[in-house]
């Protein structure tokens, strides 16, 4: 199911804060995203019409799609010419852990970082947990690299380890969820395993990982919208404001007090009360 097609709960375009999207596969002709410059262009208008206004541009770093800076530098200039008003392009790199990358980011952490600050988006196999992720994620985290783990709800192995994602965040790990997980996108297990997440405060971000315009478009709005409805605003705007906006200027998350708001009986949720949210 794609975003726009679940929009139908959204009713009428509301106002909303203005996104910052730290994960999404824009560049044209690199990856498994955009094919080409026309469809690129296109991923913009659509994710600034739709509110965003810093798009992460960060395509995969793994064996099928090598990551090259001079060239995602390059075609970053080249969106940036043809890119809607109001909204900002940014250097990011969808990093699979694997030796090579790993070697590769600890002699030149800033290639892979989010706007060569310090962030960094990982994935991780489907097949395996390494027994040397903690130790490998050490490494990085001396060179002065923060781990952001992409779409853990997505992976069928972490499905299986609530208590993994429990452990990495209480050492200083952090999780983005993808968009289309809230709605279903991604099946049913992910779409509940997102909401477990959420519901205990263990994710920090949540982003479009846009591929194209129909399945994985580039829009946070309905992400956002489902989350205030939920959650109430002040959670939802940490999500896909606030937290990404830290990653794109290379700052700390304060995560004092962050979690969900306590949620209501469902008696008083029928009836419209909305949940304190500080
Ligand atoms: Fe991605």
């Amino acid at each position: 199911m794609s975003q726009e097609a679940s929009s139908s709960f959204a009713g009428q375009e509301q106002p909303h804060p203005e996104f910052v999207d730290i994960h999404s596969h824009v560049l044209p002709g690199v990856d498994d995203g955009a094919a080409s410059l026309d469809e690129a262009v296109r991923m913009m208008e659509t994710a600034r019409r739709h509110g965003t206004r810093v798009l992460v541009a960060s395509p995969h770093a793994n064996p099928a799609f090598p990551y090259d800076r001079s060239r995602t530098e390059r075609l970053l200039d080249e969106l940036r010419a043809r890119a809607p008003s109001g909204l900002q392009l940014i250097r990011g790199c969808d990093f699979h852990l694997t030796f090579n990358n790993v070697e590769q980011a600890l002699r030149w952490p800033a290639d892979f970082a989010i706007n060569g600050r310090c962030w960094l988006l990982m994935e991780l196999s489907e097949l395996t947990v390494f027994a040397n992720t903690g130790a490998l994620w050490r490494r990085l985290e001396d060179a002065g690299l923060r781990i952001i783990l992409t779409h853990p709800e997505r992976n069928a192995l972490l499905r299986q380890r609530f208590e993994l994602i429990e452990q990495w965040v209480s050492e200083g790990r952090y999780m983005q969820l993808t968009a289309g997980s809230l709605f279903g996108g991604f099946g049913s297990a992910a779409q509940r395993f997102a909401t477990r997440m959420l519901d205990a405060g263990l994710a920090h971000f949540v982003a479009s990982d846009a591929h194209d315009l129909r399945c994985r478009p580039p829009r946070l709005d309905l992400a956002f919208q489902w989350l205030a409805r939920r959650y109430g605003e002040a959670y939802a705007r940490r999500l896909v404001v606030d937290h990404p906006r830290c990653a794109v200027e290379g700052l700390a998350l304060n995560l004092e007090g962050f979690g969900p708001p306590p949620r209501l009986p469902w008696w008083r949720r029928l009836a419209g009360a909305k949940p304190k949210t500080n």
